[in-house]
Formats: C-alpha cells, sequence, structure tokens
C-alpha cells in the first residue's frame, strides 16, 4: 500500500453525534468554526504579546463576516487587503479607525475609498502609490496620513512563507526609504506617519517571530535616526504558525512572550507615544474550524484504497497541499463508532482531477458511503484560497457554534457578501 501514515495532532476529537447531526442538518460538504477555539487564541496570543502592542485580525485567513465581527468584539481590530474585506468589515461594525490597509496593488477607486473614508493604519507600497495618494488628498483638499511598508534589509529564516528581507512585490526596500520619505515629504497632501513590515507566515519557532520583531523595531530605530520626524505607529507583523503535520509542534508562547516583551519594552520606553501593531490571521481561526464531507463511494485501484467524498480541493485547496511546495496530509478524522480495523485510504473530491486529494495514505477505520470524516484546522484558508467555481459545484455552508448553539452564518447563496448574523 502506498502512502504515509498520519497521525492526527489535533488536540481534540471532535464529538462525533453534535458534527453527525450538523452534517444532518445542513449537508455536507459544510465547514463548522467553533468560537471557544477562537476565544481561546484570542486570549493566548493577546497574553504572549506585550499588553501595548494593538493586535489586528487578517482577514484574508477567514472572512466570513460573522466570524470577523465575533473577532472584533474582543477587541481585536482588523487587517484588510481588498474592496470586499473593507465592505465586510464595515457591514460587521468595523469603523475605519480600527482598520489596517495593505497590499502592493491598490486601485486608484480602491485608495479614493480609503482617504474618504479616513481608513487610520493606510499602508502604502510604493512611491507612486503615494503620489497616487497626493493627488487624491489633494482633491479633496485635505492631508492624507500613510504608513509605509517596509521590506528591511534583514532576511529572517524559519518562516514557511517569506514576505520580506528579500525581492519582493511588497513595501519598500529599507536602502530606497530616504530617497522615498525626501519625496513624500515634498508632497503638501500627504503625510508619512507610520511603518509596517510582514516578514513571514507559518512561523512555529519563537525565536524567529523575536527576530521579526527585533528587525522591525531596529528599522524603526534606524529611520528615526535618520529623519523621519513624526511616528505613530509601527507594524511588526506576526506569522504566528500552528501546527498542521505530524513532526510540526506548537508555537510555544511563553518562549515568544519572554524573547519579545524586553524589545516591545525597550522600545516603548524609547518611543512612549508610538502605537506598535501586531496582526494574526492563521493562529486566530485555523483550529476552530473543521471541513465535514460525506464518503460517497470506496474503491480499490491498483492496490490503493480510495474514499471518494463529496467535497474537495476546490473547497479547501490547502488541504490538497496548494500553497505548500511538499504536499502533506492535514488531520484527517471519521466520525464513525465502532468500528476496529484501520485501513489507509486516498481521500479525493468528486472533481476530475487527479489532484482532488484532500488526504493521501490517511490511516482510518474501515469506510462505508455515508460516513462523515473532518479535515482538521480548517477555520483558516479554507474557502478563501480554493478555486470554488471550478467544475461548478455547489458551494458548502458555513456554521458557527457558539453559546450551546449552532448558527449558520453563511449559506450556499450568500457568496460576495453575506449578511452578518447574531451568535
Ligand atoms: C501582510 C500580511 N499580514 C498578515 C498575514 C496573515 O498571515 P497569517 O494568517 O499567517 O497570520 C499575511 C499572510 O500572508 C500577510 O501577507
Amino acid at each position: 500500500m502506498k502512502g504515509v501514515m498520519i497521525v492526527g495532532i489535533s488536540e481534540q476529537v471532535l464529538p462525533i453525534d453534535l458534527y453527525q447531526r450538523l452534517g444532518e442538518q445542513y449537508g455536507t460538504p459544510l465547514y463548522v468554526y467553533d468560537m471557544a477555539v477562537i476565544e481561546q487564541r484570542v486570549a493566548d496570543l493577546r497574553q504572549c504579546l506585550h499588553p501595548n502592542v494593538r493586535l489586528f485580525y487578517s482577514m484574508k485567513a477567514n472572512p466570513n463576516p460573522s466570524v470577523v465581527r465575533a473577532i472584533y468584539r474582543h477587541g481585536v481590530y482588523s487587517e484588510i487587503c481588498s474592496p470586499l474585506e473593507l465592505e465586510i468589515a464595515l457591514s460587521a461594525g468595523i469603523v475605519p479607525a480600527h482598520i489596517l490597509y495593505l497590499g502592493p496593488g491598490k486601485s486608484a477607486a480602491e485608495l479614493e475609498r480609503l482617504v474618504a473614508l479616513g481608513v487610520r493604519y493606510l499602508i502604502v507600497e510604493s512611491i507612486q502609490e503615494i503620489a497616487l495618494v497626493q493627488k487624491i488628498a489633494g482633491k479633496r483638499g485635505m492631508v492624507a496620513e500613510v504608513g509605509l511598508r517596509i521590506n528591511p534589509r534583514e532576511t529572517v529564516r524559519g518562516a514557511r512563507l517569506k514576505m520580506g528581507g528579500a525581492a519582493r512585490q511588497f513595501g519598500i526596500d529599507e536602502d530606497q526609504l530616504p530617497e522615498v520619505l525626501a519625496a513624500a515629504r515634498a508632497m503638501s497632501c500627504v503625510r508619512v506617519v507610520g511603518l509596517h513590515g510582514y516578514l513571514g507566515t507559518r512561523i512555529l519557532q519563537a525565536d524567529t517571530i523575536a527576530a521579526n520583531v527585533r528587525c522591525m523595531l531596529e528599522a524603526a530605530d534606524r529611520l528615526l535616526a535618520g529623519g523621519l520626524s513624526e511616528l505613530r505607529y509601527v507594524g511588526v507583523g506576526g506569522g504566528f504558525g500552528i501546527p498542521y503535520h505530524s513532526g510540526e509542534s506548537r508555537l510555544d508562547l511563553e518562549a515568544v512572550a519572554l524573547r519579545t516583551r524586553p524589545l516591545f519594552d525597550s522600545f516603548l520606553r524609547r518611543y512612549p507615544d508610538v502605537e506598535v501593531l501586531a496582526e494574526s490571521g492563521r493562529f486566530l481561526v485555523a483550529e476552530a474550524g473543521s471541513y465535514l464531507v460525506r464518503v460517497r463511494y470506496t474503491k480499490r485501484s491498483q492496490g490503493v484504497e480510495f474514499a471518494i467524498a463529496d467535497g474537495g480541493v476546490h473547497q479547501f485547496a490547502a488541504a490538497g497541499g496548494a500553497g505548500s511546495l511538499v504536499k502533506r496530509n492535514y488531520p484527517i478524522e471519521a466520525l464513525v463508532c465502532g468500528r476496529g480495523e484501520q485501513r489507509m485510504y486516498h481521500i479525493s473530491g468528486p472533481l476530475c482531477s487527479p489532484d482532488d486529494l484532500i488526504g493521501r495514505g490517511v490511516e482510518l477505520p474501515v469506510l462505508q458511503p455515508g460516513d462523515l470524516l473532518a479535515v482538521r484546522q480548517a477555520g483558516a484558508y479554507g474557502l478563501t484560497f480554493s478555486p470554488v467555481l471550478f467544475l461548478s459545484h455547489p458551494l458548502p455552508r458555513e456554521v458557527m457554534l457558539a453559546n450551546g448553539q449552532a448558527v449558520l452564518v453563511r449559506d450556499i447563496d450568500e457568496y460576495g457578501l453575506p449578511a452578518v448574523r447574531e451568535l
């Protein structure tokens, strides 16, 4: 039998009865989120970060409006990267003063809306973008405040995906900053008041997080020493990872606290009026989510057992390996009782593509048509990172478990701008 055996790494197995009921009631495929887990992760990250660090939720991880609003209600601001994310945030009750907006390719219309709304942390990523903001603000007869996304000189190792410290489309290289700042100073309708950096994501080592923080705070120090006259905020990024695969261990948050607190303390002692920002998507929501699929058929092909399910990579591309160099399984549970014998399965979806595998060589109880499977760690980069239109299968519903109740937080016909629901 081909394939690797995957040992489940989720801390708790799912309550089978509850998830079976949800599968019956809402149909499968189905995304289920657990608000208690999100609340726990918000509290964990808060406790680990310096009390004066302002935390932002990166909506790209899961832009479901009910998720967004629930997190905001815990005092976490929003980090946003697109016009629809902005509309979702506004419909979820997030005020422009609590929005950090970035992205290397914003349109003129997007910038006009951001300037008109007065988005507080408006991050610009090139000299041409600064000039566009100058033009927009000039037309409105106002001065727009912006933060510069910087690409620091240093590279920090240890992130799965590097967004800075190398040749990147994001931000402005640190070496070019003196020139860019001088050009910005000559513009009368734009004022640089912030700095932002984001060096990488999926980080599981405390040392790497601390190195990122140091890198950004030192860059801010250098710029303040080198002529940046005003600084209201500096964003140090985030990249807090979670374990997905066997062999990966949890990020040690106590170690993160121990290594980063002195850095924040020292910076904030010297610059007490500067607000320090951090952002996180995956860490806050990934472990709260499961993607439920139902087995439709089982078959054997050339010695390999397949379970063919009703959901696949069109709705959870990351579970099939998209975005990773090496395809490794997400934790998968069979929500069945009392079956002793185990077998290794490739779990496919309904697509006409051999790549439609959400698990390869997964050891599970012997499966039958009708069995429910749960792909865990599905709360982040699930639907948002998937080619949902591929083959035009029906879209999945999303349900949130909160306060002992299941709330449908996105119905099949609510793609685009879904309504916000009370939890
Ligand atoms: C600028 C920026 N901020 C935040 C994030 C969110 O990262 P994560 O979900 O790993 O916390 C990303 C992810 O790519 C990013 O590029």
